[in-house]
């Protein structure tokens, strides 16, 4: 809640602005979401600075602000967000949610720290050291999913000891700085076959780099190795709503994390590969991972898609290391618990989908070529969110013809 006053926000890794669209923001768009009503709160100060933040498609204006923000047990007395005047191409209405809070480094804020901290790090202040992490669990519906904040959640997970650990990226950067989650990112597996990517665009990276991201729906990767994978796995194509494959193709998809010994590979629910049967037209199926030639500091998007493979410990041991002298002493770091169950998830997959007697995959070995990634995204522009909402708008084409509703969103 925000000054008392409750909303739904997207919880995004992606980005590190909190936001909600207030009561002057009189689009259409916001006339379908609860608004923060200024007159409605005592502890609200405007600064009356102008805040804006631009998406690859869509943006979101209005003040700097600070009020108290409560989640769940959780209150922050002083906490800077903006209030939103306008918004553009977020689709609010479609997908009910009011607002943003950013989970991820003070780096991609479009606040200035002047104003005051990220609320994520404002709530870690008040915790003991090993106690900054959120976790979270992403389900295929509600009473399946899981969000906390300096605890495990004990349906999923009572210890961190089955966790594989990987430390946060800072490659492109200058040592010791972070932005987003990002993890290496050395191959991925296709039916138990390696299956090699093309070299990262990140500067200095020795394997390619994966962000993870709660605010893109699915997977995304360079489009060279993402045609690549569609061949590899086969019966798919590639149109203007992006790959398709045939509803029944089923792929066991890994994706191996980690550095050097540090390796392993998270699996996922072919059901995340090859998409709903539900949205199928004429058999065909959309895929979970899609090309994007426009990731902005890393080479994958690791969405929901991707996400869905278990449960996720982000820990932000020394995220103040930048700002403050080494008091801390291990560098920021996600433990991932792979819940998968390849055989089950296959089963069930068959079970729905039916058989496919078609040829098995075949891995496409990786022809060699310089990479060329195009920065589309500049400074300050949050381009995970901003894909999930292409690809929102990419299902939602995809879905019109069936008269679905976007639920999912
Ligand atoms: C937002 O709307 C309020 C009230 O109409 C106005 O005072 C303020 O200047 C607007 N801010 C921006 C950045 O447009
Ligand atoms: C965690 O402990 C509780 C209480 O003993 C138990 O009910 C739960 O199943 C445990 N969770 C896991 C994931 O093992
Ligand atoms: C992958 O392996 C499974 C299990 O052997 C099989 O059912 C499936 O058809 C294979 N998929 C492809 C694309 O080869």
């Amino acid at each position: 809640s925000i000054g008392g006053q409750t909303f739904e926000v997207l919880l995004d890794t992606g980005s590190s602005d909190l936001w909600v669209a207030s009561s002057n923001c009189t689009i259409q768009d916001c006339a379908k979401v609860p608004t923060f009503d200024t007159s409605d709160t005592v502890n609200l100060t405007l600064s009356g600075a102008a805040f804006h933040l631009g998406y690859l498609l869509g943006s979101v204006t209005g003040m700097i602000a600070t009020d108290t923000v409560t989640l769940g047990s959780y209150e922050v007395s002083s906490q800077v967000l903006a209030l939103a005047n306008s918004t553009s191409g977020l689709d609010l209405s479609g997908t009910g949610y009011s607002g943003i809070l950013g989970l991820t480094f003070p780096a991609e804020a479009s606040i200035p720290g002047t104003y005051g901290q990220t609320f994520i790090d404002n709530v870690f202040a008040s915790l003991d050291e090993n106690d900054r992490f959120f976790a979270y669990k992403l389900g295929r519906n509600n009473s399946d999913s899981s969000f906390t904040i300096g605890q495990l959640d004990p349906t999923y997970a009572n210890s961190s000891s089955n966790f594989t650990y990987i430390p946060v990226s800072s490659a492109g950067l200058s040592n010791g700085n972070y932005n987003f989650w990002k993890v290496p990112l050395e191959y991925i597996t296709i039916n138990s076959t390696r299956f090699d990517l093309s070299r990262s665009s990140v500067s200095g990276a020795s394997t390619n780099i994966g962000i993870l991201d709660t605010g893109t729906t699915l997977l995304l990767g360079p489009s060279a190795d993402v045609a690549r994978f569609w061949q590899s796995v086969g019966n798919a194509r590639n149109t203007d709503s992006g790959w398709q494959v045939r509803c029944n193709r089923a792929a066991i998809v890994g994706f191996v994390l980690g550095d050097g010994d540090d390796q392993k590979e998270f699996v996922l629910d072919p059901t995340d590969v090859n998409w709903e049967p539900g949205t199928q037209q004429d058999g065909w199926c959309m895929g979970g991972i899609q090309a994007n030639d426009g990731v902005f500091s890393g080479d994958w998007l690791l969405g929901d898609t991707f996400l869905r493979v278990g449960v996720l410990i982000i820990k932000l041991h020394n995220v103040y290391a930048a700002h403050h002298a080494a008091t801390d002493s291990s560098p920021p770091k996600i433990g991932l618990l792979g819940l998968t169950d390849p055989t089950a998830a296959l089963a069930q997959f068959r079970a729905v989908r039916g058989d496919d007697s078609t040829a098995p995959a075949e891995v496409h070995s990786r022809a060699p070529r310089s990479f060329t990634g195009a920065d589309v995204c500049g400074i300050a522009v949050v381009c995970g969110f901003v894909f999930g909402v292409i690809l929102s708008h990419l299902l939602h084409i995809w879905l019109a013809p069936r008269g679905r509703k976007r639920s999912k969103y």
